[in-house]
C-alpha cells in the first residue's frame, strides 16, 4: 500500500490540482450565465404580443369604458398604462410582485369567489393565468 502511494507520480498531484480548478471554473462560468435568468429561466412575456391578446379575449367584455367591470371598479384594461393605473382605489400591478397584485391574485382565485375574475364569466385557460403571473413577475413591462 505505502509504496504505491509512495511512487506516485508528481504528475498525477498537478493533474488533480488542474482537475479542481477546471471544476471550480465551470462552477464560476456556470454559475455567472444561470444569476441573470434566476429562478425564472421561462421565456420572457411581452405586454403587446402575450398580455394585452388575453385581456381583448377574456376581460374586454366587462373593462372597457362604460362596462361593467370599469364601472364598477375603474379599471379599463384597454391600455398598458390604464392597467398599471388600476382601479379606483388604486394599482393592482406591484411589478415583479405577482404573488401580491390583486390582478394576479383574482385571477388566480386567491380572493373571494365574488371577486374572481373573468367575473360570473367562464375561467380562463390556466395557462392564461400563467401567463400574466409571469408578466407581473418579470416586471410587468411595457414591451
Ligand atoms: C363579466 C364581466 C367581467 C369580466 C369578463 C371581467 N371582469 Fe373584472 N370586474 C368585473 C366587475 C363587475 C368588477 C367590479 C366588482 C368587483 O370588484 O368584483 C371587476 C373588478 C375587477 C378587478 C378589481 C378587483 C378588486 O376589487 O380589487 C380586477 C383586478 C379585475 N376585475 C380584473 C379582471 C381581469 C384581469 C379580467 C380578465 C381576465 C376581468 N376582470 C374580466 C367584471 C368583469
Amino acid at each position: 500500500m505505502n509504496t504505491v502511494e509512495h511512487r506516485r507520480p508528481e504528475r498525477t498531484r498537478t493533474l488533480r490540482a488542474s482537475r479542481w480548478l477546471f471544476g471550480l471554473a465551470v462552477a464560476v462560468v456556470g454559475g455567472a450565465i444561470m444569476l441573470p435568468g434566476c429562478g425564472q429561466r421561462e421565456v420572457q412575456v411581452s405586454f403587446s404580443k402575450d398580455v394585452m391578446p388575453i385581456l381583448q379575449a377574456s376581460c374586454h367584455e366587462c373593462h372597457l369604458p362604460g362596462g361593467k367591470g370599469t364601472t364598477e371598479s375603474g379599471l379599463l384594461l384597454d391600455s398598458y398604462e390604464n392597467l398599471m393605473k388600476g382601479t379606483k382605489f388604486g394599482p393592482v400591478v406591484k411589478p415583479g410582485n405577482g404573488l401580491g397584485s390583486p390582478f394576479n391574485q383574482v385571477l388566480e382565485g386567491r380572493v373571494d369567489k365574488s371577486i374572481r375574475m373573468p367575473h360570473g364569466g367562464t375561467q380562463i385557460f390556466e395557462s392564461k393565468v400563467k401567463t400574466l403571473r409571469a408578466w407581473v413577475d418579470q416586471g410587468a413591462k411595457n414591451n
